[in-house]
């Protein structure tokens, strides 16, 4: 065991006991590369080659691979792992029949990308069909294609490829270098800024008000906060990773405590899977070694399909096994009564006198190029946002 890894036991121990560590470096890593020249080849699409970062890395950890078939039963009939291990959204790589048959049990394949590099191989165990519509119900509520992430699920193939994986080479972060470490080095940065309990917060949008009054309210009872927004795919509505990153850097630099903040990117795609996908983002923050995650109103939701606390009540079911505290919060919003943030919990005056935007309404105020209310969003942020719209459009 090397000494960092050393160190880091001394933390939060990772889902499952190991922080699971599947790239391939060095001379093994130019060896693998030579060797997969002749492998079967698959072609594999954006979702799949982060999905195949997160498990390389250890982000998904106590992941080695792709799910096998009892271990894919077992999350979607009933959030665990075949091993009684709690894991709440599968993780599969999804071919088309013919290429399964393209493919024999025991076959090292090849995992390219659709842009020709080698991401990875892919030691195949087991090549199952699924039922999609079980699938829908289970993890995202819903077999409506409305819902984003039941819609990706409709438009994979028919069969998933399941076994162990190897990480060869990682998709193209160059753009957030900065901001891009992977668990076993977040650990070994809390130890060095000497945070014992560490809040994560997870987020696929610019940080507003309700989120930075969630965070410092959080931020009051441990030593660190780690914003790890989500930078992999998102639905097209969603403001681009890019823009978003330069608006948390604006507000980290103006509104929050240099010492007592670090920004780090979550490579995954979005689920939108609500309750489920809360329970993922809070297990995968625990393998980046936060101690806390934060869960506030209609978390990972999308549209009207999940209830504004389900995903807080699901999590509440299995926060003893989560192996990471959960800091529940109440719908949060500005009142002008109190002149300041709140939720119900602390906020005695009428709904008229609460600042409310939807995320519809704020993109379109965006677009025209208007401020957004100092109540909802701090000038800097909006700026930023305004600004990166214009350019994109
Ligand atoms: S998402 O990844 O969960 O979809 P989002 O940016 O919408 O990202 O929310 C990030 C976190 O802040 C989630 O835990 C969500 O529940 C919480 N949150 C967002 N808006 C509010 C709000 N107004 N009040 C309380 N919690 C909120």
């Amino acid at each position: 065991m090397t000494v960092i890894q050393e160190k880091v036991q001394e933390t939060i121990t990772a889902h499952g006991g190991t922080l699971i560590n599947r790239e391939a470096k060095g001379a093994e890593r130019e060896r693998l590369l030579e060797q997969a020249a002749s492998y079967p080849k698959l072609t594999i699409n954006e979702w799949s080659i982060s999905d195949l970062e997160l498990i390389g890395i250890g982000g998904f950890s106590p992941l080695k691979g792709f799910l096998g078939e009892k271990d894919y039963q077992a999350v979607v009939n009933d959030l665990h792992l075949a091993d009684g291990t709690i894991w709440s959204i599968p993780i599969n790589l999804a071919v088309t029949e013919a290429e399964a048959n393209s493919l024999t049990i025991g076959d090292q394949v090849a995992l390219y990308g659709e842009d020709g590099i080698l991401y990875g191989t892919l030691q195949l165990e087991e090549k199952y069909y699924y039922d999609k519509l079980k699938e829908a119900q289970s993890v995202y509520g819903t077999t409506e294609d409305a819902h984003p992430g039941v819609k990706k699920l409709y438009e994979k193939g028919n069969v998933y490829l399941a076994g162990p994986i190897t990480l060869l080479n990682r998709p193209d972060h160059s753009q957030f270098e900065d901001f891009y470490l992977d668990p076993v080095e977040t650990r070994q940065l809390f130890q060095d800024l000497g945070w014992k309990t560490v809040v994560g917060f997870q987020t696929r949008n610019p940080v507003h008000r309700a989120h930075e009054y969630i965070q410092k309210i959080a931020l009051e009872s441990v030593d660190g906060l780690l914003l790890n927004p989500l930078v992999g795919e998102t639905k097209s509505d969603d403001i681009s990773a890019e823009i978003r990153m330069e608006s948390y850097q604006v507000i980290l630099k103006h509104y929050y405590p240099a010492d007592r903040t670090r920004l780090v990117i979550y490579p995954a795609a979005m689920r939108y899977a609500g309750p489920r996908e809360a329970i993922l983002h809070a297990l995968v923050r625990k393998n980046y070694g936060c101690t806390h995650f934060i869960v506030g109103r209609d978390h990972a939701g999308v549209g009207d399909y999940y209830g504004t606390y389900e995903a807080q009540e699901l999590i509440s079911e299995y926060e003893s096994e989560l192996g990471i505290q959960i800091f529940k919060f109440e719908h949060a919003f500005f009142c002008k009564k109190c002149e300041n943030m709140a939720t119900q919990k602390t906020c005695p005056h009428d709904k008229s006198e609460h600042v409310h935007l939807s995320g519809t309404k704020v993109r379109e105020k965006l677009r025209a190029g208007e401020p957004l209310p100092r109540q909802f969003s701090r000038p800097e942020v909006a700026e930023v946002l305004i600004k990166g719209l214009k350019v994109r459009d």
